[in-house]
């Protein structure tokens, strides 16, 4: 998957641009707040149709202006196709090869983008939820109908939730209920394992390429229903239901005191170990930096492996806090993928590639070209 060309008007502080990236590495340099990561956020809206930065529109519209418009051709193996996005104070419109969607889920997807912003550091140390969405948006980028499987749980997670929350509590609704959340539970929990199976010995790979082979690090599910999840073995969807029930079970009053439900996918947690030890409390900031760049490249192979489609790679700033040694290793991975990747940086040096790239200059929102 490769993005052809590129354009916005209005976009953030960029001026108005069209530019054709090279197919494999674009690098974007420039001092702070020149538009660097506004030009990363383009790419990521053309494919996921929300910014990672925020909700609003019109932070994304240039300030004074009413609307923004983003226009990404891509190639998707033989295919090519147009995406056009336009943001408007309160609306989203978006185009495939000039029809307007219905819904903008129908344009969800057919650009894929993984993205590593510096935030992303964070996501060992952070909260398990953004642990989870990782894992939810790597299964839903390699099976699409995952989507409906996680809004289904949390439609009957929300209605269970609810019976707990009311005072006059319906013992036979809760365990309807109860029943519903185990049943969808089973199938959001058995998609993840699966994944977390196919890209476990990817990422353990990709983590060793970066950070190199003298630590080994793995990856574990903590289950809000079991001890231990065999990600070797992992459990079938009845073994699955079971033990959340019992689970459930032997919680006794206490999801009743608690008013919310403390069993299911939504209790569930993703953990990294570095050679056996927990990395959320032991590991340093250039390990955290590590071990996300290694899942998310670990993504882009599975995808790869799996579709033979390679999303683009977005790195936001990534070299910093990576040792040399560290920022050569990253390169040399990058260099053996074979997608197209957008960098940004402050310091051109800090790109340790010789060939098949393109350079832009980021300053004041302008796009120089600087080969
Ligand atoms: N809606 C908008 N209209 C105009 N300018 C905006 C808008 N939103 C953000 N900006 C400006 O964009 C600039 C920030 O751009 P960006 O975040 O891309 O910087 P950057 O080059 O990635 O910097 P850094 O190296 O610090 O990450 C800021 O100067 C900010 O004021
Ligand atoms: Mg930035």
């Amino acid at each position: 998957m490769r993005l052809q060309t590129l354009a916005a008007q209005h976009f953030r502080n960029l001026q108005d641009f069209r530019i054709v990236p090279h197919p494999r590495f674009n690098i974007l340099i420039g001092y702070n707040a020149q538009g660097k990561t506004n030009l990363l956020e383009a790419i990521y809206l053309s494919a996921n149709l929300k910014s990672f930065r925020t909700h609003q529109n019109e932070e994304l519209v240039r300030f004074g202006l009413q609307e923004a418009r983003v226009v990404a051709e891509v190639q998707r193996g033989n295919d090519t196709l147009t995406l056009e996005l336009k943001l408007q104070t309160r609306r989203r419109l978006v185009w495939v090869d000039g029809q307007l969607t219905r819904r903008l889920t129908d344009a969800l997807g057919l650009l894929q983008v993984i993205l590593f912003a510096p935030e992303d550091v964070a996501l060992i140390k952070g909260q398990p939820s953004a642990r989870r969405s990782f894992l939810d948006h790597a299964v839903f980028v390699s099976r699409a109908s995952y989507l409906s499987i996680l809004s289904d749980y949390n439609a009957t997670l929300k209605r269970r939730n609810a019976v707990l929350k009311n005072d006059r509590r319906d013992a036979k609704l809760l365990e309807v209920y109860s029943e519903q959340l185990v049943e969808h539970g089973a199938e959001v929990i058995g998609a993840r394992l699966e994944l977390l199976r196919q890209l476990r010995p990817l990422f353990n790979d990709a983590f060793r390429n970066i950070f190199g082979a003298k630590l080994e690090a793995s990856i574990r599910y903590r289950a809000s229903w079991a001890d231990q999840v065999d990600l070797d073995a992992p459990p079938d969807a009845n073994t699955l239901r079971c033990a959340m029930l019992a689970a459930i079970r032997a919680l006794g009053g206490d999801e009743l005191r608690r008013k919310q439900s403390l069993v299911g996918p939504h209790r569930d947690d993703l953990e990294v170990l570095l050679d056996g030890t927990p990395a959320k409390a032991h590991a340093s900031q250039g390990q955290h930096r590590s071990i996300v760049l290694a899942l998310k490249c670990a993504e882009i192979l599975l995808l790869k492996d799996r579709f033979g489609l390679e999303p683009i790679l977005l790195l936001d700033d990534v070299s910093s806090e990576l040792d040399s040694t560290r920022n050569q290793q990253l390169f040399s991975f990058l260099a053996s993928l074979s997608g197209q990747v957008f960098i940004t940086t402050t310091a051109r040096e800090h790109i340790l590639l010789d060939q098949d790239q393109s350079a832009w200059t980021v300053h004041q929102g302008g796009l120089t070209p600087a080969d």
